[in-house]
């Protein structure tokens, strides 16, 4: 596996894989890897010749009093899991190499921003937004992989790359949970044992939403009270939002008619967890 640093020696590389006709998938990801991104590889290694895997803690997306500092970092742990996935080049680029003066153009995606993660983390998707933008234009794939945890992001990401044409199949992945039940996160380090307990309350809630879905119910307020419950039943959980929305555009919905997405946010202790299901009304 290739250790790659700078944005011409990965444009570099990618150019010779195109020479021999080789396919190119791209898995960005900010390292601290799990098995939710090694998911993202072995479908990009069963759909495409060459993969890569970009390791990025982009300091643009998080927000002034959010965890960029304290965001986990292991590149030798990351770099061995990736080689041993068969990741075939990880692209590990410094904040100066990606950022290397003020950055004056950003990508704004408009609307499906105003809810959910884009009203508790202002900003958050400008930064996603504009580093994939980047990112992609580095590596040229001809697949991005991006897994439906983070349900918003792959939703800006597929608007961004059909509003600006940019040559890429965004492919979203399913959401890769512990044996436990709680999805994965890079962020699930700083759990206590007590809050990681009380997390597990999060799937719980959405296996419940699914079940009273399955059985009929349609009101959106209804389910997501239930949810409400089950959670705050935990008493070091803080609930940031339990939405039912529209799955195209992200509109909070009151009668569930079409596919919705139901999303969390939940914090325990000072850490902030997501997670979602997805309510199929076909
Ligand atoms: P990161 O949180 O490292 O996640 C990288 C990719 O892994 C994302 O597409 C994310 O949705 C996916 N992923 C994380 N946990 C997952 C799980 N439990 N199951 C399935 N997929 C999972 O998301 C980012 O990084 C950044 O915002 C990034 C896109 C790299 C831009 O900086």
């Amino acid at each position: 596996m290739r250790m790659i640093h700078t944005i011409d020696d990965m444009r570099h590389l990618v150019g010779e894989c195109r020479q021999q006709g080789k396919t190119i998938g791209f898995v960005p990801t900010m390292g601290y890897l799990h098995e939710g991104h090694m998911s993202l590889v072995r479908r990009a290694k069963a759909e495409c010749d060459f993969v890569v895997m970009s390791i990025f803690v982009n300091p643009l997306q998080f927000g002034p009093a959010e965890d960029y500092e304290q965001y986990p970092r292991n590149l030798d742990r990351d770099a061995n899991l990736a080689k041993n996935a068969g990741v075939d080049a990880i692209f590990v680029p410094s904040v100066n190499e990606m950022y290397p003066q003020k950055q004056l153009v950003f990508v704004e995606v408009e609307e499906i921003t105003n809810n959910l993660c884009g009203v508790s983390r202002p900003g958050h998707f400008r930064g996603v937004a504009t580093v994939v933008a980047k990112l992609l234009n580095i590596v040229q794939p001809d697949k991005a992989f991006f897994g439906q945890k983070d349900a918003q992001q792959v939703r800006v990401i597929q608007q961004m790359v059909q509003d600006l044409n940019m040559p890429v199949e965004i492919v979203p992945c399913p959401i890769v949970r512990e044996s436990d039940g709680l999805a994965m996160s890079s962020r699930n380090v700083y759990l206590s044992s007590e809050e990681r307990l009380q997390a597990l309350s999060i799937q719980r809630a959405l296996l419940h939403a699914e079940e009273l879905f399955k059985t009929g119910e349609r009101s959106a307020t209804v389910i997501e009270q239930q949810i409400r419950s089950i959670i705050e039943a935990e008493p070091l959980a803080e609930v940031d939002y339990i939405k039912i929305v529209d799955l195209q555009n992200l509109t909070d919905v009151s009668t569930i008619e079409d596919d919705s997405l139901l999303a969390v946010a939940v914090r325990f202790g000072g850490t902030r967890l997501i997670d979602n299901t997805i309510l199929y009304v076909k």
